[in-house]
């Protein structure tokens, strides 16, 4: 796997980051502008991070999310074929939310092999959304659990094939943990890899 570091937005600020706790603005906006993203789809919303910047740079959004309190819609019930030409899925850390009992709830009890399973699946699904030439690109959490580091991007590779771009490195400058925010600026101590995969790479293009 080729990894590349993400420029980490020097300017993010703690208190700028209460809208958005998981630093994902200054990704997508990257995404948006590298890929010339016309039309975007988000389908593990959470917090709105995305349509937020969707709505800054005046590029049609839709989003969902499992656990939405007004509107809860599941990802692989999304059937909008050939519609996006960007697709962000940014799915919660294994095993991050007990109470979750939804099946396809990426925060729920499950193991780790079902876990990667359930995310290949969605990529899978998520990748007919795009139109030719379309990107996915997957937030991938690691976990670490007994000591051991469980690593989403590097399973999901193993089974759904290496991308051509480099894997980014996304840092979070700042991390929140019992209430305490740990960190400095320029020491990221919190990471992602997001893998960013072409509609052509995942679906051949008679299926
Ligand atoms: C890591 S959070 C996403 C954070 C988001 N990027 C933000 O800006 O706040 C993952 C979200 O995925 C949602 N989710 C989990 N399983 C889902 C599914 N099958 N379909 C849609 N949303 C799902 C969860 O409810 C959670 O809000």
């Amino acid at each position: 796997m080729v990894l590349k570091t993400l420029d980490v937005d020097q300017q993010a600020q703690p208190a700028e980051l209460k809208g958005d706790p998981y630093h994902i603005a200054p990704l997508v906006r990257g995404l948006i502008s590298y890929y010339k993203a016309e039309r975007v789809l988000d389908p593990t919303a959470g917090s709105g991070a995305t349509a937020k910047v969707c709505d800054e740079q005046v590029v049609p959004c839709d989003t969902c999310d499992l656990n939405d309190p007004l509107a809860p819609m599941d990802l692989f019930d999304i059937d909008a074929e050939g519609h996006y030409d960007l697709v962000v899925l940014h799915p919660d850390v294994w095993r991050s939310r007990p109470e979750a009992d939804h099946p396809h709830d990426f925060g729920a009890t499950m193991s780790w092999d079902a876990y990667v399973d359930l995310n290949r699946d969605a990529v899978l699904h998520l990748a007919r959304m795009l139109r030719p030439g379309g990107r996915i690109a997957v937030v991938a959490p690691l976990a670490r659990k007994k000591g051991r580091v469980h690593d989403l991007a590097r399973d999901l590779v193993c089974l759904v094939g290496e991308p051509s771009e480099p894997i980014l490195v996304h840092p979070h400058p700042f991390c929140r943990s019992q209430g305490n925010m740990y960190g400095h600026r320029y020491i990221p101590i919190a990471h992602d890899n997001v893998v960013v995969w072409k509609k052509e790479e995942l679906i051949a293009p008679d299926e």
